[in-house]
C-alpha cells in the first residue's frame, strides 16, 4: 500500500478525502494535520476529529497544524463551509462531536517523525505521500525544517488554477490564502502534483451522484444520512456563492490522484506561484506552452475519468459505513 500524510483543512470536501485516505484499500493512512484555511485551526481540527469518529477509523492520530498563513493575514471561508466549518443544513455542525484530542506537539515535527520513523521502518516503501487540501503553510515549514526528508517525499495537492480562479480572477482559495508557503513548496524540488480547480470542478455531486452516493443496502442509513446533510450544505453554499448547480467534491480528487492515478490525464509543466501582485497574489502560473523555458516542477491534472472517481468515493463510503 501507497503510504500517504493527509494535510487538510475540514472542510466539507475535505471531510470526503479524510475518508477516501482512510478506505482507499491501496492506501495507508499515516496521520493528518491541519491548517487554518476554511475556518480556524481549532474547529478544522475538531472537524477533522470528528470526521475519523463518524467514518470509523481508529488508530489514525489528528495533529494541530499553522493557525494562519507565514506572513499575511487568516482568512477564513464561512460563506461556503458555515460557522463550524462543516455545518449541517439546519446550522451547527452536521456531525456528532467526538470525544477524540489531537496529538501534542507541532504539525510540522510531528508529520516529520512519523515520515521518518516510517522511512526507517520501511526503507522501500517510500516517498512518503504528501497529500495537501488546505493551504500550503504546514507543507512549507515541514520542507524548510527538514530538507533532508525531500528524497522520501512528495507532494500532491488539491489547489490553483490554470485559468479562472474561485477566489479572485484568476486565483484559487487554498493557493491565495499562503501564496508565500506555496511558493515555497513549487520551489522546493520535490515530486509534486496538482489538482487544479478546472478538473475538481468537474467532480460535481449532480442528483444522480447524490442516488448513487446515498443509498445504502440497509435503506438510508444513519451514516449515509449525515453524509447526505454534508452534501446538502455545500450544495447550497455552491448554489448562493457560485451558482453552480451541485456541489464540487475538490479534496477527494487530490486523493484520488494518488490512488487511481491511471483515471487521471497529467501533463508536466512549470508552475510558479504570483506573490507580489495585489491583483493576483496566490495565482498558479502555469505554463502549458513551455514559454519560459523554466525547468518543469509539477504534474498539473488536466482531465479526470469522473464515472471512475464517483466508483472509487462510493466504494470508499460504503466501506466506511460497513465500518
Ligand atoms: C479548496 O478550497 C476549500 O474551500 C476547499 O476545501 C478546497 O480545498 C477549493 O478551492
Ligand atoms: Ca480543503
Amino acid at each position: 500500500r501507497i503510504p500517504v500524510w493527509l494535510d487538510c483543512d475540514p472542510g466539507h470536501d475535505d471531510a470526503f478525502a479524510i475518508i477516501l485516505a482512510a478506505y482507499h484499500p491501496r492506501l495507508h493512512l499515516l496521520g493528518i494535520s491541519t491548517v487554518a484555511g476554511n475556518q480556524s485551526v481549532e474547529k478544522v481540527t475538531r472537524n477533522a476529529l470528528d470526521v475519523l469518529h463518524f467514518a470509523g477509523v481508529p488508530g489514525v492520530g489528528v495533529v494541530a497544524g499553522q493557525a494562519g498563513p507565514l506572513m499575511r493575514a487568516a482568512a477564513i471561508c464561512p460563506e461556503i463551509h458555515g460557522e463550524t466549518g462543516l455545518d449541517g443544513p439546519h446550522g451547527g455542525p452536521a456531525l456528532p462531536h467526538s470525544r477524540r484530542a489531537p496529538l501534542p506537539g507541532k504539525a510540522p515535527v510531528v508529520m516529520a517523525e512519523a515520515i521518518s520513523a516510517f522511512l526507517g521502518e520501511h526503507p522501500d516503501a517510500g516517498p512518503v505521500r504528501l497529500i495537501c487540501t488546505g493551504a500550503l503553510t504546514n507543507a512549507a515549514l515541514l520542507l524548510a525544517l527538514y530538507p533532508e526528508l525531500k528524497g522520501g517525499l512528495a507532494i500532491t495537492l488539491m489547489g490553483g488554477a490554470i485559468g479562472v480562479g474561485n477566489m479572485g480572477p484568476v486565483t484559487e482559495f487554498n493557493i491565495q490564502v499562503d501564496p508565500e508557503a506555496a511558493k515555497m513548496v513549487f520551489e522546493a524540488g520535490v515530486p509534486l502534483q496538482m489538482v487544479p480547480i478546472e478538473v475538481t470542478h468537474t467532480a460535481l455531486a449532480t442528483p444522480e451522484v447524490l442516488g448513487r452516493l446515498l443509498s445504502s443496502h440497509a435503506g438510508i442509513s444513519k451514516f449515509k444520512a449525515l453524509v447526505g446533510q454534508l452534501l446538502t450544505f455545500f450544495a447550497a453554499t455552491y448554489r448562493e456563492v457560485f451558482k453552480f448547480e451541485a456541489a464540487p467534491l475538490h479534496d477527494p480528487c487530490a486523493v484520488a490522484l494518488v490512488a487511481a492515478p491511471s483515471i487521471f490525464e497529467v501533463e508536466e509543466m512549470r508552475v510558479d506561484i504570483e506573490t507580489i501582485s495585489p491583483l493576483s497574489a496566490g495565482q498558479t502560473v502555469c505554463d502549458v506552452w513551455h514559454q519560459t523555458g523554466r525547468p518543469k516542477n509539477c504534474a498539473v491534472a488536466r482531465a479526470m475519468d469522473v464515472d471512475a472517481f464517483w466508483d472509487i468515493l462510493i466504494a470508499a463510503l460504503d466501506r466506511a459505513e460497513a465500518a
